[in-house]
């Protein structure tokens, strides 16, 4: 059942914890990503989630996430339970209620033909809710999070240990962005941070898992908190409408023509059923948080930062840059440098 003395440690662990004491593990499944993580299944019938950081120390934070769910966990928030916070409180593990349900948001939209409005809406309104937490009672110490200020740190100071424990894809990655002239405008974005309310921080298609339907009462849940805390709500909302765009630009067919519109003609989903969402999901948000034109500019702004994060976390496992990079690229420069007029184009229905 057990891959390896790692995981084999980890079940131990949560069976000696005190909800499960007495339970005995009889599935183990792997579900890695980058930290570790996996589903139990215990042979009372209930089943966890568990993670643990990567040893190596590129597992992220599973301290951060710990301190996010505690406040968050056991409300009406579309969070999994935190059930348990085990071992060393700077590398934890951490074990929360399993809510696999149907899938993630990105199976659930291939299920329903590739795009869903009803289930960006629910991706929406699950954000929206978030951001609605007071932040008055938060402890002193809650996390503070500024993934846009991170981004760009990590994108233009560049360590020799990166670029050789990297694929050659990432240096070349950042040598094209360095070329394309945004990183000025990412500096002036990531400026306009406001740490207003509570944010998830990570918000794409892997980290919301559906359940039934997305018009249930409580339709699917926002899973990994690592980069959660206190922060700019436009960021959450910017890369929500960012995960469109990438699904849009994946599906895009390079071999279709010679030229964009040959691409573009033969994308699948179309561009006017990712519109179609993204309109949805704004206006799903809009409906339940106050927003004026500047935080609209800046969602389109941040989308832009959500497309250069998948080229970047791509390239790093890529020894030359596939193609469909310059296609993120091209509209990541689109969407920071003619905010208003790309807001216009992918906001409205
Ligand atoms: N509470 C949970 N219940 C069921 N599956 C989960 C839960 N949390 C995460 N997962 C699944 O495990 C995957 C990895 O977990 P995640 O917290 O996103 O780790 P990472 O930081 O490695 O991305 C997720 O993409 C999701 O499919
Ligand atoms: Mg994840």
């Amino acid at each position: 059942m057990y891959q390896d003395r790692g995981t084999e440690e980890t079940v131990a662990q949560v069976c000696a914890a005190d909800p499960f004491r007495g339970a005995t593990v009889v599935d183990v499944v792997a579900l890695h990503q980058r930290s570790l993580c996996y589903r139990l299944r215990f042979d009372d019938g209930r089943s966890a989630f568990v993670k643990r950081a990567l040893p190596t120390g590129s597992g992220g934070a599973v301290d951060q996430e710990v301190a996010v769910l505690r406040q968050l966990s056991g409300s009406d928030l579309p969070v999994p339970r935190l059930l348990a916070a085990l071992g060393d409180p700077r590398a934890p593990v951490l074990v929360t209620e399993d809510v696999t349900g149907s899938g993630t948001l990105e199976t659930c939209r291939l299920d329903a033909g590739g795009t869903s409005p009803a289930w960006a809406r629910a991706a929406a309104r699950s954000v929206a809710a978030i951001h609605a937490v007071p932040t008055g009672s938060l402890p002193g110490d809650f996390p503070r999070c500024d993934p846009a200020r991170r981004l760009v740190r990590a994108w233009t100071v560049v360590s020799p240990r990166e670029v050789t424990r990297y694929a050659s894809g990432f240096a070349e990655a950042l040598r094209l962005l360095r070329g394309s002239h945004l990183v000025p405008l990412l500096r002036a974005t990531a400026d306009e941070w406001r740490p207003t309310a509570v944010v998830h921080g990570d918000i794409k298609s892997d980290n919301i898992l559906c359940g039934a339907a997305p018009e249930a009462p409580r339709p699917l849940a926002l899973v990994d908190w690592e980069a959660g805390g206190l922060g700019d709500p436009r960021w959450d909302v910017g890369c929500l409408i960012g995960d469109l765009v990438f699904t849009w630009l994946s599906g895009i067919d390079l071999d279709a023509g010679p030229s964009l519109d040959d691409w573009i003609a033969a994308a699948d989903p179309p561009f006017s059923a990712v519109r179609t969402d993204i309109a949805a999901a704004v206006a799903a948000y809009e409906a339940l948080v106050p927003v004026v034109a500047a935080d609209r500019r800046l969602w389109v702004r941040f989308a832009a930062f959500f497309l250069l994060q998948r080229l970047c976390s791509a390239a790093i496992h890529s020894q030359v840059l596939p193609s469909r990079s310059l296609a993120y690229l091209q509209v990541a420069g689109q969407l920071l440098r003619r905010p208003d007029e790309c807001a216009e184009l992918l906001l409205c229905p």
